[in-house]
C-alpha cells in the first residue's frame, strides 16, 4: 500500500507470476523484477516502443489501447522492428519469444490487473491524463507504480486528487525508447521516494539509463537542453550566419560525435590538460561572453518556413516516413556499436 510518504512496494521474489507469464519461454538469466507484468497503456508511436522495451527485458506485457485498430497494428509494427534489432544483434532472445510476451488487451482494468508498474502513453493533454490517471488509480494493484511518458506536462498537473498519488511520477522516455535508453524520472512534490526508486529499478533492469530529477521543473532535462540548442540554431539561421544544413553539420559531423558516448561536462573535462577547472579558466570567459548576444528565437512562422523550404529541398515529405527508418537502422547500428564498446 502507498501513502504520500512511503510506499511499500512488491516483493518481486516472493511474487507469483501469472499463468501466462509462467508459461512463456524466456532468458534463464531474467532477474525476478523482469519476469513480472507490465502494462503500457496508449499502444501509439511511443506506447508501442515501451512494449519493445519491456517484452525485449523478459516482462509479460499487457498493451493496451482505446482503439482496437491501433493495438493490432502496433503488434505488426513491433514484429518489424524485432525482425530488425535481431539483425543487429540487439536481442538476447529470438523475435517470436520477445513477441509472444506482449499480449493486446483491451479491457483496461485486465490490461492493469497484477502488473509492477503502468507506463501510460495516451494523447499530451492534461484532461486526458487526468481522466485516464484517475482509472489507472483505480484498477492497478496498490503497489504498482504509475509512470506517464508525457513530455512536457508536470506530474502534479494530473495527479494530484488522487488517493494513490504517492505512486505517480513522470517516466519521460526518448524516441525510441528501445533505441535510445534515457528515460527521465519527474517526481510530483507528493510523489513517494520509493516509487521513485522502483521506477529506475524497473527501467534500469530493462536496459534504459533511468536519470532522475530532483523536482518539477518545465520541460524536465531533456527537452530544456533540446530547447536551448535549437534556439541558437535557428537564431543563427535566421541572422543569416549559414544554411540549415551547415548548422545541422556542426551537429552530426562535429559535437554530436562526442557527444553519442559522452555528455559536455565529461567533453569539456577532457578539453583542456587538467580537466573542468583548466578549461574554465581558459574558455569561461569567452562562453560567458557569447552568451551576451543570444537572443530567445520567436518560433515565428518566417523563418520557420525558410528552413522549411530548404528542408523540403533535400527531402519530400512523402520520404519522411523512409527517412526514420533509416535513421532507425543507423541507430541499431550504433546501439550495437555502444553494446560492444559500453561507456565506463
Ligand atoms: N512522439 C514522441 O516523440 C514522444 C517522445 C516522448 C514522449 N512522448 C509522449 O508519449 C505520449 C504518447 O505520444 P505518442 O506520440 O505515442 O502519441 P500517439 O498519438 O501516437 O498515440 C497515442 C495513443 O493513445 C491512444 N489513446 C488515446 N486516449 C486513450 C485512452 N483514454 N485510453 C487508451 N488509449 C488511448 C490513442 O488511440 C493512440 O493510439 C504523449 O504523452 C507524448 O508527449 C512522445
Amino acid at each position: 500500500m502507498i501513502t504520500d510518504n512511503k510506499i511499500t512496494l512488491l516483493k518481486p521474489a516472493g511474487m507469483p507470476m501469472s499463468r501466462e507469464s509462467a508459461d512463456l519461454p524466456s532468458s534463464a538469466a531474467l532477474s525476478s523484477v523482469q519476469r513480472l507484468p507490465v502494462a503500457v497503456v496508449g499502444a501509439g508511436l511511443i506506447g508501442r516502443a515501451w512494449a519493445i522495451v519491456f517484452a525485449r527485458a523478459g516482462h509479460p506485457v499487457r498493451l493496451h489501447d482505446a482503439d482496437e485498430g491501433t493495438m493490432a497494428a502496433s503488434l505488426a509494427y513491433i514484429g518489424e522492428r524485432l525482425g530488425e534489432l535481431d539483425g543487429f544483434g540487439l536481442l538476447d532472445d529470438p523475435p517470436a519469444v520477445v513477441l509472444a510476451r506482449i499480449r493486446c488487451e483491451p479491457d483496461l482494468a485486465q490490461a492493469v490487473r497484477d502488473v509492477v508498474m503502468v507506463q501510460e502513453n495516451i494523447r499530451e493533454t492534461v484532461d486526458s491524463k487526468i481522466a485516464i490517471f484517475k482509472q489507472l488509480d483505480a484498477l492497478a494493484p496498490p503497489d504498482a507504480v504509475l509512470a506517464s511518458s508525457t513530455s512536457w506536462l508536470p506530474a502534479s498537473t494530473f495527479t494530484e486528487a488522487l488517493p494513490g498519488r504517492a505512486r505517480c511520477l513522470v517516466g519521460h522516455p526518448t524516441n525510441p525508447p528501445y533505441l535510445v535508453p534515457l528515460v527521465e524520472l519527474c517526481p510530483a512534490p507528493w510523489t513517494a521516494a520509493h516509487a521513485m526508486a522502483r521506477a529506475h529499478a524497473i527501467y534500469e533492469a530493462a536496459g534504459q539509463t533511468p536519470v532522475a530529477l530532483a523536482h518539477e521543473i518545465n520541460g524536465f532535462l531533456l527537452n530544456r537542453v533540446q530547447a536551448v540548442v535549437l534556439n541558437e540554431c535557428f537564431t543563427l539561421f535566421e541572422r543569416g550566419l549559414a544554411s540549415a544544413a551547415d548548422i545541422d553539420k556542426v551537429l552530426k559531423d562535429g559535437l554530436a560525435l562526442r557527444w553519442s558516448f559522452m555528455g559536455p561536462f565529461e567533453t569539456i573535462d577532457l578539453n583542456a590538460p587538467a580537466g573542468v577547472k583548466d578549461y574554465a579558466s581558459r574558455y569561461g570567459k569567452s562562453n560567458r561572453e557569447t552568451m551576451s548576444d543570444v537572443k530567445t528565437f520567436s518560433w515565428a512562422p518566417e523563418p520557420i518556413a525558410r528552413v522549411d523550404r530548404e528542408r523540403r529541398a533535400h527531402l519530400a515529405v512523402e520520404d519522411i516516413g523512409a527517412r526514420s527508418a533509416w535513421r532507425d537502422r543507423r541507430l541499431m547500428a550504433l546501439a550495437a556499436h555502444k553494446r560492444q564498446a559500453p561507456a565506463a
